[in-house]
């Protein structure tokens, strides 16, 4: 019986999402996942930058997985990023490896010559990964190219005696560094060193073997994503640290939450110190003070993830010693088209 697969609509995502969230729940109940509205965005708010493409497949009547390409479309112009999705109970009948060469015929027309995924990976110091998404991503001819580990602070354990510590033995190392948080869309005066922090980020952290090209983020660019996080429900909180005799932005961390989902997840995105800065102990700073914020903000978060490529030494030591643990190995892969 072969597989009917099409471009998902809006009105397909009734059958969609219960997809996407039965697969998360097997295979990583602990993750976070995507809201509805969030989901949905997908077709309604595609985020910038990139052409984004969900297909449904469905086996008499049925949907059975989801297909997602993204296409960037400023650089990496000839990547496509491909994530296969098989309900649980409709596994292990080829259904998978179809909606793979579906992605790919699709990759193809976009003029992609290079394609890059993600799954779970078994990595030392995290529970073992189910053995499904690495068995399929080998499968299709995909090379390992960059271990990461998800960790999770559990809310509830957090020691604030012991971010107290820290941030007293940090300031003393911090002298002429001020905090600024914000919300959502950085202010005017932040938002260029906003921007050029962030594109650092792919030069600074880790990329392993992946053959990636940096971004070329610009305050415009800046402003266009944390826009779309706001159509999403999103809530972004954000602290940095000014040097106080250049009046610049030096580092910057930021918490995204979303409050659509209402189930305390919150995810850690960014955090970055400008390398003439490093050595002050302001990552350390920055991300107290934006956990205390974000609390402020949202009283109900329960658990933030965080992601970390495995060689990030120095971001790995602050995120233990504030109580993160490590939950599961995320591999990067690639593979020529
Ligand atoms: C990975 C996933 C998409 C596979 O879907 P599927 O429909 O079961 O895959 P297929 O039946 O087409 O399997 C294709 C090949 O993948 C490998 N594979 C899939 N599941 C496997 C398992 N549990 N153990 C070992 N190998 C497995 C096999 O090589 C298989 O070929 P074979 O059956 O001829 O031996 C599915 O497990 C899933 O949705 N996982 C969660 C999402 C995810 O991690 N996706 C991968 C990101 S691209």
């Amino acid at each position: 019986m072969s597989l009917d697969i099409a471009l998902a609509t809006l009105a397909d995502h009734d059958d969609a999402y219960p997809v996407y969230r039965a697969a998360m729940a097997e295979d990583n109940p602990r993750g976070p996942v995507f809201s509805r509205l969030s989901f949905d965005c997908f077709v309604t708010d595609p985020f910038p930058g990139q052409i984004s493409e969900r297909y449904l497949a469905r086996l008499d009547g049925t949907a059975v997985g989801l297909a997602r390409i993204e296409a960037p479309v400023l650089e990496n112009t000839d990547v496509a990023n491909i994530d296969v999705i098989v309900t649980p109970e409709f596994r292990r009948r080829g259904f998978g490896r179809e909606l793979f060469a579906y992605a790919v015929e699709r990759a193809s027309r976009l003029g992609r010559t290079k394609l890059h995924c993600a799954t779970m990976y078994d990595v030392e110091g995290c529970p073992p990964a189910p053995a499904a998404p690495a068995a399929f991503a080998r499968s299709l001819g995909f090379e390992p190219a960059l271990p990461e580990i998800a960790r999770q602070l559990e809310i509830a354990e957090v020691d604030e005696a012991v971010l107290d510590r820290m941030l007293a033995e940090a300031w003393t190392r911090a002298e002429g560094y001020d905090v600024v948080q914000w919300l959502g869309v950085p202010p005017d005066d932040l938002i260029d060193d906003v921007a050029y922090l962030d594109g650092r980020l792919f030069s600074d952290a880790p990329t392993g073997d992946l053959d990636i090209e940096p971004e070329k983020v610009t305050p415009d660019r800046v402003r266009e994503r944390e826009e779309s996080l706001i159509v999403r429900g999103r809530k972004t909180v954000h602290t940095g640290v000014v040097h106080s005799a250049s009046g610049k932005l030096v580092c910057w961390t930021t918490i995204c939450l979303d409050p659509e989902l209402n189930n305390g997840q919150a995810l850690q995105f960014i955090t970055l110190v400008d390398p003439d800065h490093r050595g002050h102990r302001l990552g350390t700073i920055a991300k107290i003070e934006n956990l205390r914020r974000a609390r402020r903000e949202d009283p109900a978060i329960a658990r933030i993830t965080t992601w970390n490529a495995a060689a990030n030494g120095y971001m790995i030591a602050i995120n233990e010693a504030m109580g993160f643990r490590p939950a599961w190995g995320g591999m990067e892969w690639q593979r020529a088209l």
